[in-house]
């Protein structure tokens, strides 16, 4: 599909007051969506893993305008309490959705959104946030154009919520999902997150996620910054090659079940999107000393045991640890013993991955 197919030619559906609710998970990628053109097309395909715990619920509660204005009206409350604060983010998602959402300024929407995850955790609420709530939007549009296709209502809420942040439109479902255009996944897009459709060896199937807190702060550099210096960045076209053929690479295993193998490509993609932050002009670094210490200590756990325990991060200082179900029991263990003194206040968050959103 492109771009011009989710415009909508005509809405035959009345709507003057309604509530909408979703709820959508966070997303980790295994191999790194990093550096874009306008507006969030990815400069390489990347693949995740949906989650099941973190995630966000948003309600919109939608009011016609007596008069349709060329401003955009809302309110948005965290929990409970307003925040004027995420109102630029918001407006932009506005702007950037009007022309595939004509309806969006005939309306006052009231939006509630909580985290299930601290909102200070470091763990980014944008892939959850956003495409819940492009998906409170679809169902006010689906209101709107009462005979959509259930496909195309996903396809666009994924597409809308790509408008937001990249790698929301990768929330939507799951077990795993594709953003970009990739040689060996056929329906794969830049415009949207595809679901992967090929086999998922048993291997893979409750693959666990704890995430261990190790900075929860504001990031340094935000995301968005972080793309950009990708642009003109001396290594951006062996690093977008490399993404093709790490993707190819895990298209193999998820079928094959190659733990071993899985472990090399999934930290070496978490390495190089640092790799790439730490040779941007300017230069940054996202990591912590206790990251580091924390992939020390993985590193010398899978060589004393058989583990295929590994570590995978986001553009933050908290680690991502992913590992068979099978090991769940003995790598909760190893948290408590070794890993928990690194993270802080001792906070990690047990996950493992998911179905995409549900509505409320
Ligand atoms: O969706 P954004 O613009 O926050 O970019 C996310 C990029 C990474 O999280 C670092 C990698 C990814 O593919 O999710």
């Amino acid at each position: 599909m492109i771009q011009k197919d989710f415009i909508p030619k005509e809405y035959t559906g009345q709507l003057e007051e309604a509530d909408f609710g979703w709820q959508s998970p966070s997303n980790i990628a295994l191999i790194k969506y990093w550096g874009k053109k306008e507006i969030q097309i990815p400069a390489n395909p990347s693949i995740s893993f949906t989650l099941d715990n973190c995630h966000t619920k948003t309600w919109v509660q939608v009011s016609a305008k007596s008069q349709t204005e060329n401003e955009f009206s809302f309110e948005i409350l965290l929990d409970g309490a307003a925040k004027p604060d995420f109102a630029p983010k918001i407006e932009t998602f506005f702007k950037r959705v009007q022309p595939y959402l004509p309806f969006v300024n005939a309306y006052h929407f009231k939006i509630r959104t909580t985290n299930s995850f601290p909102h200070s955790s470091g763990i980014a609420s944008s892939a959850s946030g956003m495409s819940a709530l492009a998906l409170c939007f679809m169902s006010m549009e689906n209101t709107l154009i009462p005979d959509m296709d259930q496909e195309f209502f996903f396809k666009k809420a994924s597409f809308l919520s790509r408008l937001g942040s990249g790698s929301a439109c990768r929330s939507i479902e799951g077990p795993l999902m594709v953003f970009g255009q990739h040689q060996d996944i056929s329906q794969s897009s830049n415009l949207y997150g595809v679901k992967y459709t090929g086999e998922l060896h048993d291997n893979f199937k409750k693959y666990q996620d704890t995430v261990l807190l190790v900075d929860v702060g504001e990031k340094k550099v935000s995301s968005s910054v972080g793309h950009d210096l990708v642009n003109g960045h001396p290594f951006a076209s062996a690093r977008f090659e490399q993404a093709h053929k790490n993707l190819s690479e895990l298209l193999v295993i998820l079928k094959n079940g190659d733990l071993e193998a899985f472990v090399k490509v999934v930290e070496s993609e978490a390495l190089v999107l640092h790799a790439i932050m730490m040779s941007s002009q300017p230069y940054y670094l996202l990591l912590r000393p206790n990251t580091l210490r924390i992939i020390e200590k993985i590193w010398e756990y899978r060589a004393n045991s058989s583990s295929n325990l590994c570590f995978t991060l986001d553009a933050g200082a908290n680690v991502h640890l992913l590992y068979p179900e099978a090991e769940k029991e003995s790598v909760l263990q190893f948290i408590k013993n070794e890993l928990v003194v690194y993270c802080k206040n001792e906070q990690y968050i047990c996950d493992q991955i998911g179905f995409g959103a549900k509505k409320l």
